[in-house]
């Protein structure tokens, strides 16, 4: 199972690949400038785990949904990602170096740049889902872009972001979380969107509301699972494995429940958050094994 589940993401992401390529092929009239176009070209192509694409890709595959309208739902959740990360990275939010192996998009390009690739980012992954190639019923597409919109958004991964920065003091209080405050904000800042991968993979394959419900469960557990794994891995795992730096959360006060609790009992809420996860599933039986899969994958990975 193990090495199937690596397959299989494995050649998701080499689809997912072609689709992204193509959508930065897409000639305009006037053209994309072509220092912003490279910008998004090396942030988003030729890296990352392609988790999110992968959700919605198997989670319409788990229901028969149309697999064309998941590998372009996959891309558009892929380049809100990439702007996340970008701009995440960027001098005035996490001042980080290193992106998957690579350096960051403002030491590669410029801030201003940076910027501005991730604000194009974020209005590529809309115009994906929007466009007539998505899939021939609007309503399924008008429901794709408010799903990604609410994820994206002040609720969501934004919203998030905002409570992560505020919670290292830097706007004055800051202070100590607690865990529900720890979870709220990591549940905006990562598990809105790897949650949203889920429900538009059921949208897609048109959940009815019982499979929908245990879908949800299924990417609000992954979601959360997500998270403490990349905060244990900022303290377990090295720069090299991960290809960007590690160690740095815990001298910057990030609210996480690694630096509240301490590893070992974040990696015991990580193992329950998966067996939620796993339980979620129960109704769809072997066919959801490769989702169940990515739920361990997401608490077992080393990068
Ligand atoms: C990193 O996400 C940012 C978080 C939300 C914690 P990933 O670990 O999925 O990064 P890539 O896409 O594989 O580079
Ligand atoms: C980032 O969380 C979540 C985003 C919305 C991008 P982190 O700041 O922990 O992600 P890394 O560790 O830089 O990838
Ligand atoms: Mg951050
Ligand atoms: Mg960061
Ligand atoms: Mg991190």
């Amino acid at each position: 199972m193990n090495t199937d589940f690596h397959h299989r993401l494995a050649a998701v992401a080499s689809e997912i690949e072609d689709v992204l390529v193509a959508i930065f092929d897409v000639a305009t009239d006037p053209p994309v400038p072509a220092r912003l176009l490279n910008a998004m070209r090396y942030a988003v192509l030729g890296g990352g785990k392609r988790l999110r694409p992968f959700l919605v890709v198997e989670t319409a595959r788990l229901l028969s949904g149309d697999s064309g309208a998941a590998l372009r739902a996959g891309a558009a959740i892929e380049l809100i990602h990439v702007y996340s990360l970008a701009h995440d990275d960027l001098p005035s939010m996490d001042d980080d170096e290193l992106r998957r192996g690579k350096p960051t998009l403002h030491l590669a390009f410029d801030e201003a740049t940076a910027i501005l690739a991730g604000d194009t980012l974020q209005a590529m992954a809309f115009e994906t889902l929007a466009d007539p190639a998505t899939g021939d019923d609007p309503t399924l597409r008008a429901e794709l872009v408010l799903l990604l919109a609410k994820a994206a958004g002040g609720a969501g991964m934004a919203g998030g972001q905002m409570l992560d920065l505020e919670a290292e003091g830097r706007f004055g209080e800051g202070g100590e979380l607690d865990a529900h405050a720890i979870r709220q904000l990591q549940a905006m800042k990562t598990g809105a969107i790897l949650s949203c991968a889920v429900e538009m993979g059921a949208a897609i394959g048109r959940a009815n509301a019982q499979q929908y419900q245990a879908l949800l469960t299924y990417g609000r557990a992954v979601g959360a699972a997500f998270q403490i794994a990349d905060d244990l891995l900022d303290v377990e795992a090295s720069s090299a494995e991960l290809g960007k730096a590690t160690g740095k959360d815990a001298g910057r006060g990030k609210g996480t429940l690694v630096s509240l609790w301490g590893a070992d009992k974040a990696r015991t809420e990580l193992t329950r958050l998966v067996d939620e996860a796993l339980h979620a599933l129960g109704l769809f039986g072997e066919d959801a094994d490769v989702l169940r899969a990515a739920a361990r994958f997401t608490a077992e990975r080393r990068s």
